[in-house]
């Protein structure tokens, strides 16, 4: 009898919004072969986006070799190529953008743009099984409160400034706290809030559906440096306050939208603090808790890839010509094809 042989579709993502260059590899089915994260931490200070573009020109050769090791697959075997066209930094997206372009031309396949808040949403549905949540996510970058509705990812609430893993990772600088390879600010702030006893009183400031955090920085950081409490308490009561904001938020979008689950996702979804009390309001609105794996909740190339996968198979593709970047790409303006 003859073997029918069967070809599996491939499909390769770069992620390079901010600090991190990574490259996923997928099977159409959502089979995730290969996510390699290369992370640029600056010697002091935030992130310079010229170096940390830099970082990722020096870098996307080895990461893409090391991908296509992992997955055992070779350039010649994809069928497409997504990349994250934006929101973020300028130079960074403009990077992984040139490779992705390089790389569709030179093997003559479809490019496909993934918007990077829409492919952190994708990649926690994937990994969860969640169907039609309310999202909450969370990064360095982003304080959103989502959920679906008439073909787009609507936001219900968001930051007014900036965002909540932007608030943890300034406030651990300001505090002398040192990052290391693999273990962010944010993971640095929680390891110590689980030593802290005493709650000190910050500025709470949710707008209606939206959030603010850039008073309650400045206050939390005049109070280290006044020296009075101990950074433990310090940071053990800024999560608490930060967290009970997005919580809050994110428990009257479900009440609204009376949907039966809660994702959260993003860099800070890797906190078990948030983690616990996103929990409670799931249960207490008979709604599933899911949370993303850590692999999968910092900035990752397989979140791009699988979204690149859903994008292409229904519709979407991206003409070189219109691959231009767009760094304030919100996720409202995503038509998403995919989801009925
Ligand atoms: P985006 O472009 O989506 O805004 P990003 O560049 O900020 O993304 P992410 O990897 O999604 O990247 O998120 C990084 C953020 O997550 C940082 O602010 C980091 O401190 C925070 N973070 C990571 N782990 C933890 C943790 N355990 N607790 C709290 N925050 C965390
Ligand atoms: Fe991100």
């Amino acid at each position: 009898m003859k073997r029918k042989r069967t070809f599996k579709s491939y499909c390769l993502g770069i992620e390079s919004t901010a600090d991190d260059f990574s490259v996923g590899i997928s099977t159409f089915g959502g089979e995730i072969l290969a996510n390699v994260v290369s992370a640029y931490i600056p010697p002091e200070g935030g992130i310079h986006p010229r170096e940390a573009a830099r970082h990722h020109a020096e870098v996307a050769s080895k990461v893409l070799k090391e991908a296509f090791k992992k997955a055992g697959i070779k350039p010649q075997n994809l069928s497409i190529i997504a990349f994250s066209q934006g929101p973020g930094l300028g130079p960074c997206l403009r990077t992984g953008a040139t490779v992705a372009r390089a790389l569709a031309s030179y093997l003559g396949i479809p490019l496909v743009g993934i918007n990077h808040c829409v492919a952190h949403i994708e990649i926690g549905k994937l990994k969860t099984g969640a169907k039609d949540p309310v999202t909450l996510y969370v990064s360095g970058g982003n304080t959103i409160v989502s959920a679906f509705d008439s073909g787009r990812y609507r936001v219900f609430g968001e930051t007014l400034d900036i965002a909540l893993g932007n608030c943890l990772d300034v406030f651990a600088r300001e505090a002398g706290l040192r990052q290391r390879v693999g273990e962010p600010f944010g993971a640095v702030v929680e390891k110590l809030a689980e030593k802290g006893k005493r709650l000190i009183s910050l500025p709470y400031t949710v707008k209606g559906m939206d959030l603010s955090f850039s008073g309650l920085l400045t206050s939390a950081t005049n109070l280290l440096k006044k020296g009075e409490y101990k950074l433990e308490d310090l940071c053990y009561s800024l999560q608490e306050t930060v967290f009970s904001m997005v919580t809050e938020v994110t428990e009257r979008a479900l009440a609204h939208t009376e949907k039966k689950e809660v994702l959260l996702t993003g860099g800070v979804a890797a906190n078990k603090r948030l983690q616990s009390m996103i929990k409670t309001i799931a249960e207490e609105h008979d709604a599933e808790f899911c949370v993303v794996p850590s692999e999968f909740a910092i900035d990752n190339g397989a979140m791009i890839t699988w979204t690149g996968i859903l994008a292409y198979t229904h519709g979407v593709a991206t003409p070189i010509q219109k691959s231009f970047v767009k760094l304030r790409w919100r996720l409202e303006e995503v038509e998403v094809t995919w989801v009925r």
